[in-house]
């Protein structure tokens, strides 16, 4: 925790304009230290407005949102947050969350009594990226549920694990040995943490590593599934890497691009003998299932 006080940034705007607003402000927010929420207004209303908050310490970068709402007709308020309820502050702003099979609480209250047909992964930590309310891990947990209906994977590797979310998920939908990595030391220890929470920290090899190179994670192929949601560039970049440490029948579970740059990814693949499966088009976000060929 550092001595920089925290702002929050509120402002409401209309439902229909969500998915401009969403994908607009994605690109402004760090995603490691920034924190944004949105949620309806009023539920009882089918047009209700969306409230937005948006957490961040850089004063400057709050400001200049603000200014930017305000050519958009919209006012917003930026208010002080005190450091020490930051963590406790910010989960309760996050809402539970129903993903498919999953369900995403925050809230060592939560009660898990009312969701039994649910697998509950409890993101307590959430200085790192995915809370699972971005189309990229929703897409993501879509997609592995989905395959867990068809396949079991006994050795999946996760690349760029954030939060933590999706091995947790990975491990408690498969109930073996993951490999994760993850290269921002921030995020990793946010991993780790959520992974104790979890309970499955044991079944976990956490790599804090910049890159699919590494040793151990080369020693320790082939793996039959890998996840990566981690930008259309690295993507692209490592598809040599990632095929190296792949075998006949793997799955690559890959998202964080837009649909204008899919195609791309499939044909990068599909040069090392990856086709696909299927795809889950989440607003503008895809994830992209791929199996390589026997
Ligand atoms: C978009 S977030 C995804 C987090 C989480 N897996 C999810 O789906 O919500 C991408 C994460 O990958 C990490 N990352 C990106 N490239 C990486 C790489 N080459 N090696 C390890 N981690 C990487 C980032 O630091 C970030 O935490």
């Amino acid at each position: 925790m550092t001595n920089k006080k925290y702002l929050q940034l509120i402002f409401e705007i209309p439902k229909d304009k969500k998915k401009v607003f969403d994908f607009a402000l994605e690109g402004t927010l760090d995603n490691t230290l920034d924190v944004m929420i949105n949620y309806i207004k009023d539920p009882s209303l089918i047009c209700s407005n969306i409230i937005y908050k948006i957490i961040s310490q850089n004063k400057k970068k709050m400001e200049l949102l603000k200014n930017l709402l305000k050519q958009q007709n919209i006012n917003s308020i930026i208010e002080h947050i005190e450091d020490k309820n930051w963590v406790k502050f910010s989960n309760t702003l996050r809402p539970n969350l129903k993903i498919g099979l999953f369900f995403i609480y925050s809230s060592e209250k939560c009660s898990l009594n009312s969701i039994k047909q649910q697998i509950p992964i409890f993101i307590k930590y959430n200085n790192g990226f995915g809370t699972g309310q971005h189309p990229t891990t929703k897409g993501c947990l879509i997609a592995i549920q989905e395959l867990s209906k068809k396949r079991k994977f006994s050795k999946p590797l996760e690349i760029g694990s954030g939060s933590g979310i999706l091995t947790v998920a990975l491990e408690k939908l498969f109930k073996t040995k993951i490999t994760a990595t993850e290269y921002d030391l921030q995020a990793y220890e946010t991993s780790k943490n959520n992974f104790k929470t979890n309970k499955v920290a044991k079944k976990i090899n956490l790599l804090h590593q910049s890159s699919i190179n590494n040793s151990k994670i080369i020693t320790n192929s082939p793996y039959d599934l890998i996840v990566a949601n981690i930008l259309a560039r690295p993507i692209i970049k490592f598809s040599s890497k990632i095929n190296n440490i792949s075998k006949g029948s793997t799955i690559l579970v890959l998202s964080g691009f837009y649909f204008e740059q899919y195609l791309r990814i499939v044909n990068k693949y599909r040069y090392f003998g990856f086709y696909k499966l299927q795809h889950y088009k989440i607003d503008n976000w895809i994830t992209l299932v791929l199996e390589k060929r026997k």
